[in-house]
């Protein structure tokens, strides 16, 4: 059920080291594709980086190496673990995508091609979550490091978030200490 799906997925970054098939990638990609967008922009763009392939290997080291240049420590070896560990996530990761949205004629159109590439990224999320797959969403520091032209991103699209995916080595206990604010203090009703 939809609502189950949506309850129970969760924001994950440790995979088992199950490798997920390409026909996997494809149905999640080909779900994200049936989000809402306004005039039918489809502004999502997708690049998936295969494990072990050569681009893998050259955006971990771009975001390496952003990331010893940009973390707020003083101490080089804080600095240098930092960045280790971010590079090995991004090589260990079963699978790892960006996802990209096209810019509209105007602010207004960018705005809803944006939003709209957010709701794939959900659509791709739960379907992942419906196929045993969990999904790490980050706009951190695969999206900060200047990784754009080097996986050939057009300049003027807009990074929307770097997706780590992969068979989840714990959803039970994520699911566990998950929680919501409930409704009536989000809501008002007039
Ligand atoms: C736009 C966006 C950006 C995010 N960026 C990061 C990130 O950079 N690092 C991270 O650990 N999680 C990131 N997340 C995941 C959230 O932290 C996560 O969704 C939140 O903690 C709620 O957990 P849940 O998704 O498991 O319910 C991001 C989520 C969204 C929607």
């Amino acid at each position: 059920m939809v609502l189950d799906a949506i309850r129970n997925r969760r924001n994950i970054r440790e995979f088992t080291d199950d490798l997920v098939d390409n026909e996997i990638l494809f149905q999640i990609i080909e779900a994200a594709t049936w989000a809402p967008n306004h005039r039918n922009t489809e502004p999502w763009r997708f690049i998936v980086l295969a494990k072990n392939g050569d681009m893998r290997s050259k955006v971990a080291k771009i975001v390496h190496d952003w990331t010893y240049e940009n973390v707020k420590s003083p101490n080089p070896e804080r600095r240098t673990n930092s960045a280790r560990e971010a590079e090995q996530e991004i090589l260990d990761s079963p699978s790892f995508i960006y996802v990209y949205s096209v810019q509209g004629r105007d602010e207004e159109m960018t705005r809803e091609n944006y939003s709209a590439t957010s709701c794939a990224i959900q659509n791709l999320m739960l379907t992942a979550h419906s196929l045993g797959l969990s999904v790490g969403w980050s706009t951190g520091k695969p999206c900060l490091a200047p990784v754009d032209t080097a996986i050939g991103a057009e300049p003027d699209w807009d990074i929307v978030g770097a997706l780590y995916i992969g068979y989840p080595k714990d959803i039970d206990s994520a699911n566990r200490t998950a929680k919501r604010t409930p409704v009536n203090e989000i809501t008002t009703w007039v």
